[in-house]
């Protein structure tokens, strides 16, 4: 039997990146899986479409999640169709670099919006909808709350932010046997740090010197990690931040 047959997760901003990555080794593992977007259908469709032609079982839906209609919406669809939550893995998230000088109230609203409140939000409409039993919920926050970036101050304040509420959700979910972990990446290449600009650039050069493994993560590197978390494997832990990103920290 797999890892994670008969289990049921929702992965958010799973249309591309590494929440693609992820939602793809869940299904891989058993899992019947959510591929959630916000407004790429296309993306999450083919992300579906390589899933159920391996044999898996998903269902691309839509939904924002900075909005609690949507997530509403969201669960309860996931409900009727798949059935209770055991995997929530929050993933969705936006990054926008810039120096002090640069930043604006619009770019902290958008990142904090997504990155912490989105979080805080999915995490609070899955509860409602999740197994009894309980299971596992998988923050995706990143190296930069640990290695502080130049120019990153909006975008490494929301990831603290996530550390934080993964150390505070353990305590206060761990009655209910939901545990909950944080995997923390260093530079992946997905469509978003191609859309940034980041891969290509002096920041990626600098990023593979600075890296002991000697090369940037792709979205797998990441997606192996969150099957662990999702699995019983890992049955033990909860409240970690898993630094995943080749020796960085
Ligand atoms: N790539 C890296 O180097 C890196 C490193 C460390 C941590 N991370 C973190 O990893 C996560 C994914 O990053 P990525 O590079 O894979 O990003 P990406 O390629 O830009 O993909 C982002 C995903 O998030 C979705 N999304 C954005 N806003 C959303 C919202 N309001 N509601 C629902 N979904 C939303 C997007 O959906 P649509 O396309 O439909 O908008 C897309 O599926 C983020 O939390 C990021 O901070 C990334």
């Amino acid at each position: 039997m797999k890892n994670l047959e008969n289990k049921v997760a929702v992965v958010t901003g799973a249309s591309k990146g590494i929440g693609a990555g992820i939602a793809k080794s869940l299904a891989a593992a058993g899992a019947s899986v959510v591929v959630n977007y916000a407004s790429s259908k296309a993306g999450a469709d083919e992300v579906v479409a390589e899933i159920v032609n391996n044999g898996g079982k998903a269902l691309a839906l839509q939904g924002s999640v900075t909005s609690l209609d949507d997530l509403n919406r969201l669960f309860e669809e996931t409900k009727q169709s798949l059935g209770a939550v055991d995997i929530l893995v929050n993933n969705a998230g936006v990054y926008k670099f810039g120096a002090i000088e640069e930043i604006t109230a619009d770019d902290f609203h958008n990142q904090f919006n997504t990155n912490v409140l989105g979080l805080l939000l999915s995490t609070q409409v899955a509860l409602k909808n999740f197994n009894d039993n309980g299971g596992s919920i998988i923050n995706i926050g990143s190296v930069v709350s640990s290695i502080a970036p130049v120019g990153s101050s909006i975008y490494t304040a929301t990831k603290g932010a996530v550390d934080s509420i993964t150390h505070v959700l353990s305590k206060e979910l761990a009655p209910k046997n939901i545990r909950v972990n944080s995997i923390n990446p260093g530079m992946i290449e997905t469509e978003g740090t191609h859309t940034a600009g980041i891969i290509g650039s002096d920041f990626q050069v600098e990023a593979v010197r600075t890296t002991p493994l000697g090369r940037i993560g792709q979205p797998k590197d990441i997606a192996s990690i969150a099957v662990f978390l999702a699995s019983e494997d890992s049955a033990w832990l909860t409240g970690e931040t898993l630094l995943a990103g080749g020796g960085v920290r």
